[in-house]
């Protein structure tokens, strides 16, 4: 049997990158997948690559509207949702002193307050359904210091707390709530961080290469399963052994 038999999962930033490489695992493991994005045409492509069980709707987590009108579509279609994983997200470079009012709104709303509306929107119908599993997508820069990226730290450090809050709050209804926090990750978004030349990134993991995709989605895959059944309100990093 695969570990997601029967079950539906609703995927932020699934166009590209770790959101792109969860679907693709989560397709493979049995499940129903929707994933979301605001890029229409790497969604659209990606939801046709991955095939029949994989459908695509733009989205923007920032829209509480959004976020109803895409409950709503998804439990009209497919009746139940089962697995949340708030992955899309954005980074901007910007220590405390050069980072600008708007620059920090923008960031705290994509990263931030798309995961508590995403959380929010769906965590009716899980405790509803008393089981469900959500994954919230943070950073080793949710563990530690970030000096060169201040709002996106900020951002997500929220996403850690707010994970735990929400694990203690619906542990009752059987819904687990995890959070995952990648190191350096071969996407697009690491490009934005490292510039052209990643070596100095390399240089800085233990085990001696950038992470990809699927050693994120493999994670994922993990804490969306019923093999993680007694893990809820935790961190889970995957990045080498570079914050170890
Ligand atoms: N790549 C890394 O090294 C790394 C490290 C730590 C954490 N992360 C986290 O992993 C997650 C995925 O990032 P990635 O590395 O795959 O980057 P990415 O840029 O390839 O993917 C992010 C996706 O989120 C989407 N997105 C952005 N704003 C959105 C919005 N308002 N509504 C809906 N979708 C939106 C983007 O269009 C994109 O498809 C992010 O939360 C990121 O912070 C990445």
């Amino acid at each position: 049997m695969n570990r997601l038999d029967g079950k539906v999962a609703l995927i932020t930033g699934g166009a590209r990158g770790n959101g792109g490489a969860t679907a693709e695992l989560f397709v493979q493991a049995g499940a129903t997948v929707v994933i979301t994005d605001v890029l229409d045409d790497g969604g659209a492509e990606t939801a046709d690559r991955l095939g029949e069980t994989c459908s695509f709707a733009h989205h923007d987590v920032t829209s509480e509207d959004a976020w109803l009108g895409l409950v709503e579509k998804t439990l009209g279609r497919h009746g139940q949702i089962d697995v949340l994983v708030n992955n899309a997200g954005i980074f901007q470079h910007g220590g405390v002193l050069d980072t600008a009012r708007e620059d920090w709104d923008r960031m705290i709303a994509v990263n931030q307050t798309g995961v508590f509306l995403g959380m929010q929107a769906v965590a009716p119908t899980m405790r509803d359904a008393e089981t469900g599993s959500i994954v919230n997508i943070s950073s080793v820069a949710g563990m530690k210091s970030a000096a060169i990226a201040h709002a996106y730290a900020a951002s997500k450090w929220a996403v850690r707390g707010m994970t735990k809050s929400a694990a203690a709050e619906l542990a009752k209804y059987g819904v687990r709530v995890n959070s995952v926090h990648p190191g350096y990750i071969e996407t697009p978004m690491l490009t934005q961080v490292s510039g052209p030349d990643d070596s100095r990134l390399v240089r800085q993991v233990p085990l001696g290469r950038l992470g990809t995709p699927a050693d994120v989605g493999r994670l994922v895959l993990f804490l969306a399963s019923d093999d993680s059944s007694y893990c809820s309100g935790h961190e889970y990093v995957v990045d080498g052994a570079m914050i170890s």
